[in-house]
């Protein structure tokens, strides 16, 4: 059976999704950019800095190195301001139960978030002491779709990316998973992520037995 569970966090264990999205919309708006969610699936799971460039490209916008930083930190500090609202109750369905069952059945959990503002946010949700790895994005040379932070947060936990199960949300995410030999399922829809894996629709359908299923049909 598989040995780790590789989580994204945004989309996948509370909905800090929504709010990178809020953030980067108000910072468009500010440029005279218009984005809708639509766009935004092609944000989820972008590093902070290619989202940046997705903006200005889709605005057909370019900016100097000293804005397009100054832009970049001050998507994150509207961001910083709206996540300090997190707590433990955001925690989506599911998740806290999915966590508890793999740590009693001995499997390892990893973060293989994009995010720099990961740890702070398992904090909020009082997770951090569920993780035995949070892989660093600021040390992976390539960001989703690349496979690295997959295979940083496999090594984190010392567990073969290919007896991984990778949970994700996003688009980039999925093929990231994919591209790191990991197992992946998705939270979301075919249209978005693919008919091609394990999707669920609710976060409350990640149950142990449905990770274990998913595993038996695919790998066992
Ligand atoms: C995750 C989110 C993205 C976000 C990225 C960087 O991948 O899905 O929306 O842009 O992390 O997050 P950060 O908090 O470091 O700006
Ligand atoms: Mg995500």
């Amino acid at each position: 059976s598989f040995q780790a569970v590789l989580f994204d966090l945004d989309g996948v264990i509370t909905d800090t999704a929504e709010y990178h999205f809020l953030a980067w919309q108000a910072l468009a708006q500010e440029l005279g950019i218009h984005i809708d969610r639509q766009f935004n699936e092609q944000l989820k799971g972008v590093s902070r800095e290619d989202s940046l460039k997705r903006i200005l490209a889709h605005g057909h916008k370019t900016v100097s190195d000293i804005e397009f930083m100054q832009l970049a930190e001050r998507k994150n500090a509207n961001y910083v301001t709206m996540i300090q609202k997190v707590t433990p109750n955001d925690v989506y369905l599911g998740i806290l139960d999915l966590l508890k069952d793999l740590r009693a059945n001995g499997k390892k959990i990893a973060l293989a978030s994009a995010s720099k503002n990961g740890p702070f946010l398992l904090q909020q949700m009082q997770l951090t002491d569920y993780f035995d790895a949070i892989a660093d994005p600021a040390k992976v040379a390539a960001s989703k779709p690349a496979p690295d932070i997959f295979q940083a947060a496999a090594q984190g936990v010392g567990v073969d990316v290919h007896e991984c199960i990778g949970i994700e949300d996003a688009a980039a995410g999925v093929a990231a998973i994919k591209a790191a030999g990991a197992l992946p399922i998705g939270v979301g829809k075919a249209e978005d992520l693919g008919n091609d894996i394990a999707l669920v629709s609710q976060t409350n359908q990640l149950t142990f037995d449905y990770l274990n299923d998913v595993w038996q049909q695919s790998r066992g």
